[in-house]
């Protein structure tokens, strides 16, 4: 990935949200339609492709692996699927940008390839844990370098011949679990993957469509190696990730009524409905139907008065890219919101607990970071400069903050934004929000 100037964003104070907004397509998905598309035989064509840069870091790996690959053009893509050995070696190390799931995921399908690859990324990602998917890869017999620290860069054996395994995962993470699963695909025999709590399913739900068997054994979701996929059309749904700043842009905003449209719904993703619900939200989910085998539905969403709540910890892995969000809606709230239980988002793009508390104390909010939580009680925004430490849904929870503040918000180092959400700032202005980009 080219360096990006810095991007910075300030958000004026007050306004409402109104109007309508189709939000762009599902980041989780849209790395696996190319994954799954690319090992599948025949040609995928997807619709509603998100055109950021962590899923087109995942395009570009499959492109310098051999696979052609026809767009991205408004959101639409051919892939002609090379079935599950068509992949070839890429001339140089496939560089993954921000994008954790790329790293996770690739890992598990690239130990069965019969070839070496090198995977890298940029600071942020080259820092987060990458032993939690080499342990268990290793167990299944592939052979993969890291640093010392079990950190990117990953070199990644190939010729390696691997065993199904039957793996607990110490922490819910639906990449290990997607990684495995991946894994399990080129393994001898039968590979099991147990959640302590439910993950996101999109890897077994697109398997399944694309005829591939998985089975729900309990808390496992299990298949047998050898398998074959068939590409179909796929329809991305719109990412719940990137409603999620609409959702509670809408809800402290007085005099805020928004509809956001073909929102994916799927129950692994809809913690933060559940937790906006609780906190009094006033959002209603209207004509639920299904596309590209995952449930959609159009979101609609007015102002309320918000009420603080302990989040409880069966939550946390449905609504985990959610927080930096409902951390603006909690500090909104009428009395505490407590969050316990949620150690992983010290892991993600940043520091999310200490990230965000920084952020909102800066702000003016009580923000008390705990070890795998936090504790924000309801306040007043102020104003000020924050600091979102190149974490995209850090960047996009503050500038929401603004709709509710005294003075403007300006929120430094939010390039990444493009990462997950390309149009933020347009789409963000469109329904009523004053946000201006700078670099
Ligand atoms: C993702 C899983 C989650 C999430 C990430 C996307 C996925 O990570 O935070 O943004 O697409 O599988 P973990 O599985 O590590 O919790």
């Amino acid at each position: 990935m080219t360096d990006t100037p810095p991007i910075d964003l300030t958000v004026a104070p007050g306004g409402s949200l109104t109007g309508r907004l189709r939000i762009p397509g599902d980041k989780s998905v849209s790395h696996r339609v190319v994954m799954l598309g690319s090992i599948a035989e025949g040609v995928t064509e997807v619709s509603g492709f998100l055109e950021g840069e962590d899923a087109l870091a995942t395009l570009r790996a499959f492109r310098a692996m051999g696979v052609a690959v026809e767009g991205p053009a408004e959101g639409r893509l051919a892939i002609r699927g090379r079935g599950l050995h068509g992949l070839t070696p890429s001339a140089g190390p496939l560089d993954l940008g921000n994008s954790g799931t790329s790293m996770r995921l690739l890992a598990g399908l690239l130990a069965g390839q019969r070839f070496d690859s090198m995977l890298t990324g940029d600071a942020s990602l080259s820092r987060r844990p990458m032993g939690r998917v080499i342990e268990p890869l290793t167990a299944m017999g592939a052979r993969i370098d890291s640093t010392p620290a079990g950190t990117a860069p990953l070199r990644i054996r190939g010729g390696r011949t691997l065993q199904g395994i039957d793996y607990r995962l110490p922490v819910a993470s639906a990449q290990v679990k997607s990684c495995l699963l991946l894994a399990g695909l080129y393994a001898e025999g039968r590979t099991c993957v147990h959640e302590p709590a439910p993950t996101r399913d999109h890897t077994e739900r697109m398997l399944g469509g694309l005829g591939y068997a998985v089975e729900r054994d309990g808390p496992a979701a299990c298949l047998q190696g050898g398998g074959r996929l068939t590409g179909r059309p796929i329809a991305v749904p719109g990412d719940i990730s990137s409603a999620a700043f609409f959702l509670v842009g809408a809800s402290i905003a007085p005099g805020s009524d928004l509809l956001l449209e073909r929102v994916g719904v799927n129950p692994t993703r809809t913690g933060v409905l559940e937790i906006l619900l609780r906190m009094g939200a006033d959002i209603e989910v209207l004509d639920p139907r299904e596309s590209g085998g995952e449930p959609v539905a159009d979101l609609r969403v007015r102002a309320s008065r918000l009420q603080g709540v302990h989040i409880p910890a069966e939550l946390v892995p449905l609504a985990i890219d959610e927080f930096p969000a409902l951390f603006v809606a909690a500090a909104c709230a009428r009395g505490e919101t407590r969050l316990t239980g949620a150690a992983e988002l010290r892991v993600k793009e940043s520091d999310r607990i200490q990230v965000m508390a920084d952020g909102l104390q800066a702000l003016g909010i009580d923000a008390r970071p705990q070890e795998d939580g936090i504790v924000i009680r309801g306040g007043r925004f102020g104003s000020g400069r924050v600091d979102s430490h190149g974490d995209h849904r850090v960047a996009m929870a503050l500038a929401v903050a603004a709709l509710r503040a005294e003075g403007p918000i300006e929120i430094r180092d939010c390039a990444n934004v493009r990462t997950s959400f390309p149009g933020f700032v347009e789409a963000a202005r469109s329904v009523g929000l004053e946000v201006e980009e700078s670099s």
